[in-house]
């Protein structure tokens, strides 16, 4: 599959189209400790000031369960586990907490570079897990309560909390708590409309997992989204015996703050430049989205559509892949128009036009070329051939010079122009001496 790039004017254009869409909302990043070891954490920093900066309320929810190890080993403290979850002892939690408070600070640090004010909080209220199968769980917590108030009022002064992996009980004992944990229920509690789980893995990649057929992979394989159903129908294709790897527990994360209404959840690796950017300003993003919300559709075209099918179009026109229409031959027609909408811009379109005797042609299908290969396509002509169905017609049929091979791949069958109902075959254009491609719908 090609790679597929975007120009800078659609770019900017989906980045402000994204801009005022999401301006004020609260999102948190939750990022893994190895992220802030890597050469291009500032350009993550600058990226998160940036958003600070712009409107964007940011929380962020370190991870910091290899320093702590990496500490905890340095005092040669020995951890106990149960399960895969470190025993913090009496013993081990101030280390922990040295650990986790350090790990913060390297956010704070970041932040200041770029004159983003940052505030590392006791903003999680935990309470311990107590005695678990009969082992004492010592120091290791779990959230209690996210402390919103707190929270919203450092937002609310333009400054970015920063919440280590260390709650505090209501008598002031300190707790480890799982910073996935931490990130979930901040995301839930404040209402956030994006979590985004930073880590050092190239994501999801359909050719490492077995995964649903239907699920649209991008140029380099990467999954560019899930609904909820089918993160789960990932997650139990998956499911070995043992540990999930480190993208299928994430993806479990995800899932589960989607279930408790988090609208979107992305995972990215926090190593490749401007990855947030490109996740949250774009369409196609950088990571793999796990969305709850109504985030891609087709529909029908309305008037304020009309121009920018024209401009997917326009390039299609000039090669004579497409006939040329201009705006009031569409206004004509709009209601026989359908519009591939991602997340509130259009990049595909099709029409079924009417042309009597029981037959429907299918015409101006178009993709946008950053958006080609995602089954946009096939999923549009799909859905006029249901449409057609609806309205009866026996046949639908297509006229093309050069996407024969596609129409063919989607059960059309070749036919003569003879085939064709009066109105059309007088049309007909012999100079351009296009296929005839139709579909049997009974
Ligand atoms: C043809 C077109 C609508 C496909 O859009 P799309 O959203 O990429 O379609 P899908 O993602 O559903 O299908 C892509 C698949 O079809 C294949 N394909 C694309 N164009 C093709 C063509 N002309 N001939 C044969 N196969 C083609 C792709 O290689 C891809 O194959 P894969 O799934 O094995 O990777 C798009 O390429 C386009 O806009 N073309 C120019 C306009 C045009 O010719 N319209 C038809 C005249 S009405």
């Amino acid at each position: 599959m090609k790679h597929k790039s975007i120009s800078q004017m659609d770019l900017v254009r989906e980045a402000f189209h994204y801009q005022s869409r999401f301006d004020g909302s609260t999102m948190v990043f939750k990022i893994d400790f190895p992220v802030t070891e890597d050469p291009l954490f500032p350009y993550l920093m600058k990226d998160l000031a940036l958003l600070a900066k712009t409107g964007f309320r940011v929380v962020i929810v370190p991870g910091a369960k290899e320093w702590i190890d990496s500490v905890l080993g340095e005092y040669g403290i020995k951890s106990r586990y149960a399960g895969s979850t470190r025993i913090t002892s009496a013993e081990a939690i101030p280390f922990a907490a040295m650990a986790a408070f350090h790990t913060a600070a390297r956010f704070m640090t970041g932040l200041s570079a770029d004159a983003v004010d940052a505030v590392i909080g006791n903003l999680v209220r935990a309470r311990g897990l107590g005695v678990v199968e009969g082992i004492d769980m010592e120091h290791t917590g779990k959230v209690d309560k996210i402390l919103t108030d707190s929270i919203r009022r450092i937002l609310n002064l333009g400054m970015v909390p920063i919440l280590p992996c260390i709650g505090y009980s209501p008598s002031g004992k300190p707790y480890n708590v799982p910073s996935d944990e931490i990130a979930l229920e901040a995301s839930v509690a404040l209402g956030a409309v994006k979590l985004f789980i930073v880590s050092v893995h190239q994501g999801l990649r359909g050719g490492d997992y077995k995964i649903p057929e239907n699920i649209e992979l991008d140029g380099q394989g990467r999954i560019v989204r899930l609904t909820p159903q089918e993160a789960e129908a990932v997650l139990e294709l998956n499911s070995r015996n043992g540990e999930p790897d480190k993208p299928l527990t994430e993806l479990c994360l995800a899932l589960k703050a989607s279930r408790s209404g988090v609208e979107r959840v992305h995972l990215i690796d926090g190593r490749e430049e401007g990855a947030v950017l490109r996740e949250l300003f774009s369409n196609l993003g950088a990571g793999t989205m796990v969305y709850a919300d109504e985030y891609e559709a087709i529909r029908s075209l309305k008037t304020a559509d009309i121009p920018d099918i024209l401009r997917l179009m326009e390039p299609l026109m000039q090669q004579g892949l497409l006939v040329r229409r201009n705006a009031e031959d569409i206004q004509e027609k709009k209601a026989d128009y359908v519009v591939f909408e991602v997340d509130g811009s259009i990049h595909a379109c099709a029409a079924l036009h009417n042309r009597g005797e029981g037959q429907g042609e299918i015409a101006a299908v178009a993709t946008d070329p950053a958006y080609t290969d995602m089954g946009l396509g096939r999923r549009m002509v799909r859905f006029l051939i249901d449409r057609a169905t609806k309205q009866d017609f026996r046949r639908v049929f297509v006229l093309t010079t050069r996407t024969h091979d596609w129409f063919e791949s989607l059960g059309f069958k070749e036919c003569s122009v003879e085939s064709l109902p009066l109105s059309r075959r007088k049309n007909y254009d012999q100079s351009r001496n296009s296929k005839i491609f139709a579909l049997d719908l009974r």
